[in-house]
C-alpha cells in the first residue's frame, strides 16, 4: 500500500510516500481503507519530534522504521479481526489511531471507531475525532461544564476551538471565543455570544469573569489565566499553539505547572489528554446527525500533497480542520 513515512525528524518535507506492507490486524482490530484523514498539530509534532519528549515513544535518534504518521481518519471497513462485533466489511466508519492514518489502509482497534453518519462526507467525518474528542472531554469530563456558566475558549477558530465553541453552546453555556479579527464572524456563527480579538485585546485583562477557561494556545502564564476566573472556576489546559519550538516538554510544561499549583488554590487547573473511544464518537456522530455539531473545514488537500497540508497546520493559523483525501 502507499503510505507516508519518515526516516529522520524534521520539517514536513522529510515525509516521503512509500510502498509499505499492509498492516496486520489483531483480533480486536479493523482494517480500514482510508478515504480521508485530517491533520492535527499532533502530526507535525511527531514528524519533527517537537517537543523532544516525543522521541521516547517513537524513536530516540530517528523514527522507528515503517512508522506512518496520522491519527484521524474516515474510510471503509475492509477486514475485521476475530473478536470484532458490531462492525462489518463495507461499513463506513470514522475514528482514530495513535499513528498510521496517512496511508491507504490502517489497522484500528474497534473501540476507536464508530459508524459514520450517512449525512456526513468522509472529509467531514475524518475531521472530527481528535479535535472534537478533546473539546468534549475537556469541557464535560475535565471542565465539568454546566448550563448557564460563562465559558471562554482561547484559540476558538482552530480544530479544537471550533468544536469547543459549538459544544459549550450546546451544553447551555454563555461562550466567549478568543480569536483574531478575520475569525470573529466565524466564531460567532458557531455560537459564541461574545468574542475577544486577541490582536487588539488581552482577555486576561478584562473585568469579565469566567467559570471555565479552555486554553488551546498557552500564551499566558497560569497567574494571568487565573485573573479572569471566578474564585471556584476551572482552567482546562489543552495545548500550546504558542509554546516555544524545540523544547524538551513543549505544552506539557504548562500542564505540569498546573498540576503542581492546583492543590493549593481555590480554582481548579487541569490538563486534558484526550482518550479516544467509540462511545464518545457515537455521541458526537449523533449530534452531527441532528445538525447540532458541524465540522468546520478550512482546506482539503489530495493525499499526494500531505507535506503541504502538515506545513499549513504547523503554521498555526488553520480555520477549523485541514483534511486530506484519498
Ligand atoms: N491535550 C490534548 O489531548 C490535545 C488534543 C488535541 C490538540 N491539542 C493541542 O491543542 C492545541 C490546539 O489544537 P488545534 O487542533 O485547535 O490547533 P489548530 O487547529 O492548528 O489551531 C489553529 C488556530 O489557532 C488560532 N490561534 C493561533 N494563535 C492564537 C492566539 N494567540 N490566540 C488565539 N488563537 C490563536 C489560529 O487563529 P488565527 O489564525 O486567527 O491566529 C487558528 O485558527 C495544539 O497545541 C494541539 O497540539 C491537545
Amino acid at each position: 500500500m502507499k503510505a507516508w513515512s519518515w526516516d529522520r525528524y524534521g520539517p514536513p518535507e522529510v515525509l516521503a510516500l512509500k510502498d509499505l506492507d499492509e498492516p496486520d490486524i489483531g483480533r480486536d482490530d479493523v482494517l480500514v481503507r482510508v478515504r480521508a484523514a485530517s491533520v492535527n498539530p499532533y502530526d507535525w509534532r511527531h514528524v519533527a519530534a517537537d517537543p523532544k519528549l516525543v522521541r521516547l515513544s517513537i524513536g530516540l535518534r530517528r523514527p522507528r522504521p515503517g512508522l506512518v504518521p496520522g491519527a484521524d481518519l474516515a474510510g471503509v471497513v475492509e477486514r475485521v479481526g476475530d473478536d470484532v462485533t458490531g462492525l462489518r466489511v463495507g461499513d463506513e466508519v470514522f475514528g482514530e489511531v495513535r499513528l498510521g492514518s496517512f496511508a491507504e489502509k490502517v489497522a484500528v482497534p474497534q473501540n476507536r471507531l464508530a459508524v459514520k453518519p450517512t449525512g456526513l462526507t468522509f472529509e467531514q467525518a475524518a475531521s472530527v475525532s481528535m479535535s472534537a474528542h478533546t473539546a468534549l472531554q475537556g469541557l464535560r469530563d475535565v471542565g465539568r461544564i454546566a448550563a448557564g456558566q460563562r465559558v471562554l475558549v482561547n484559540g476558538a477558530s482552530g480544530g479544537v476551538g471550533t468544536f469547543a465553541v459549538q459544544l459549550a453552546t450546546m451544553f447551555g453555556a454563555e461562550v466567549t471565543g478568543v480569536c483574531s479579527t478575520r475569525n470573529l464572524e466565524l466564531v460567532r456563527s458557531l455560537g459564541a455570544s461574545d468574542t475577544v480579538d486577541y490582536t487588539r485585546e488581552d482577555f486576561t485583562a478584562r473585568a469579565r469573569r469566567y467559570d471555565l477557561i479552555l486554553d488551546n494556545v498557552g500564551n499566558h502564564s497560569l497567574g494571568q489565566l487565573r485573573r479572569p476566573l471566578t474564585p471556584r472556576g476551572t482552567i482546562v489546559i489543552v495545548g500550546g499553539l504558542a509554546s516555544a519550538r524545540g523544547s524538551l516538554l513543549g505544552p506539557a510544561a504548562q500542564m505540569i505547572r498546573g498540576a503542581l499549583v492546583s492543590p493549593f488554590i481555590s480554582q481548579r487547573v487541569h490538563a486534558i489528554s484526550w482518550k479516544p473511544n467509540s462511545t464518545d464518537l457515537r455521541f458526537l456522530a449523533d449530534l452531527m446527525e441532528k445538525g447540532e455539531l458541524t465540522p468546520v473545514i478550512d482546506r482539503t488537500y489530495p493525499f499526494d500533497e500531505l507535506p503541504q497540508a502538515v506545513r499549513y497546520v504547523e503554521q498555526g493559523h488553520a480555520r477549523g480542520k485541514v483534511v486530506i483525501t484519498l
